[in-house]
């Protein structure tokens, strides 16, 4: 009996023994869950031409205290990983008492035949803390080369603890983005557009879409329309398609025409006018009947009068000779802050063949004079404003900071989104639209020649921002072909 006791209370020990121990074993277990990170990788590749890769890759993270992972590998069994455009999602533990990752070192070997890899981004997510650590790459990966990234990436060059591997990049950088000159005295541009500056997939897909639907307007307006005789011709042409742009309504009214030179697409010309030019052939008692019983003097003294002078459109060499005007306009500010026009000379030199146009004047003459102010505004505008300081300034700029600035630079990291895709418009623009006997040749008064000749002649116009900061041509005045004062 008492064997048979003590054996069953033998038996009762050790299951008691057994099941602490058992639960020791659970609560190690979960203890250690606790400390063990569990981290899910999220690997970007990026979406351009030959971006991803069939190589195999691997990944270290490190922490706060410099603590690193084991080796991660990058790769799922039977997966085709990183291809171009794709996350792939990975899951690892980090060990006992890691802290947040900091720090990425990747590289990868040269596995099959497509093995370069452009790296967009690893995204790193800690799920035990619920913390997410962004270690934006935007590289091309180099086969047996390992990189190593902080998180955020940014930093400036004098704190980079990897100044080598910074070297080495803008030295690529460098033989990627070269400067020439393609347009005659104009700003410096790509050599060759480098294949990382063309348009994405998907953007390209936005094109065709874009150009589909713009074809089948197109199409629709030529069915419901024919040659434009009047106003309402033109109407129609939006009926169908475009749908009718408010503007319709009130397009030649002068309060309209005023808005246009501050909200419209060129408010860059326009000035207080502290005294009328001398080449401006307004006289006081022209103006002052649309003065709100101003004198022309206290208009200017109440800082009412602003003026566009747009002289540097004189002499410029338009398509077929066809003739664009160097108009000057006056404008006056009224009492609902509305900016009226009240005077409009279309050329330079006063003079009994230079009138100066007014309100006063029979409506469609004072429209006219409006139309052939805003053809030359336009001229003015797609040349400098828009192509030139625009576009072609914009792309020496961002071939200057690929080849100055490392991608962790935190100036590069805030003008890269306005670089997206600049170079591939430009590229695609000087081919499409300002070619020989292209858009620009078919439909402006000024033509691609006019046009370029313009650029050359704003960026040397005057001492303006350009010339001082971009191009050190401050004492350097533009020479015009034709010996114009300008
Ligand atoms: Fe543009």
């Amino acid at each position: 009996m008492f064997a048979i006791r003590q054996s069953s209370q033998m038996s009762f020990r050790s299951k008691v023994v057994e099941t602490l121990s058992a639960m020791g074993r659970i609560w190690s277990h979960l203890r250690h869950d606790q400390t063990d990170r569990e981290l899910v990788i999220h690997v970007t590749t990026g979406d351009r031409k030959r971006a991803g890769t069939d190589a195999n890759v691997w990944l270290i993270l490190y922490d706060e205290k410099d603590q690193a992972t084991d080796t991660i590998k990058l790769n799922r069994t039977l997966k085709n990983d990183h291809e171009r455009g794709d996350t792939c999602t990975f899951l690892a533990c980090s060990g006992n008492g890691f802290g947040h990752p900091i720090k990425a070192e990747f590289w990868r070997d040269s596995f099959g035949l497509g093995h370069n890899w452009f790296l967009e981004r690893i995204i790193v997510e800690d799920k035990t803390h619920g913390s997410e650590h962004i270690f934006p790459v935007h590289r091309w990966v180099r086969a047996e080369r390992h990189y190593i990234i902080y998180e955020y990436d940014c930093c400036l060059p004098q704190e980079d603890e990897f100044q080598e591997q910074r070297r080495t990049e803008l030295k690529e950088y460098r033989r990627l983005y070269q400067y020439e000159q393609h347009v005659e005295n104009g700003p410096v541009q790509i050599k060759e557009l480098p294949e990382d500056e063309q348009f994405t997939e998907d953007y390209k897909w936005d094109i065709v879409k874009c150009k589909g639907r713009f074809l089948l307007d197109t199409k629709l307006i030529r069915w419901t329309t024919d040659k434009w005789e009047s106003i309402c011709d033109l109407k129609k042409c939006y009926k169908y398609s475009l749908g009718e742009p408010a503007c319709l309504e009130y397009w030649n009214e002068d309060r309209w025409f005023g808005l246009q030179r501050v909200q419209g697409v060129n408010p860059v010309l326009i000035r207080l006018c502290t005294e009328i030019p001398e080449n401006f052939g307004v006289a006081a008692e022209m103006v002052e009947p649309f003065l709100e019983g101003l004198t022309l003097d206290e208009a200017i003294q109440n800082k009412k009068i602003f003026i566009i002078d747009l002289e540097i459109l004189q002499c410029i060499n338009c398509k077929d000779d066809r003739l664009l005007c160097a108009p000057l306009a006056l404008f006056f500010l009224n009492k609902h802050k509305e900016l009226m026009p009240i005077a409009i000379q279309l050329f330079q030199e006063k003079g009994p063949d230079n009138p100066v146009f007014l309100p006063s004047d029979p409506p469609s003459t004072w429209l006219t004079a409006k139309m052939y102010y805003s053809n030359a505004d336009a001229s003015f505008h797609q040349s400098c404003t828009h192509l030139g300081f625009t576009h072609l300034l914009m792309e020496g700029v961002v071939i200057c900071t690929h080849r100055n600035l490392s991608n962790s630079h935190p100036l590069f990291k805030l003008l890269a989104p306005h670089f997206l895709f600049l170079l591939a418009i430009n590229t695609r623009g000087l081919e499409k639209l300002i070619s020989p006997g292209g858009w620009v040749d078919k439909t402006m008064t000024i033509g691609r020649k006019g046009m370029f000749e313009l650029i050359a002649k704003g960026l040397f116009y005057d001492k303006t921002f350009f010339s001082i900061v971009f191009l050190q041509h401050e004492s350097v005045a533009y020479e015009c072909p034709r010996n114009c004062t300008k």
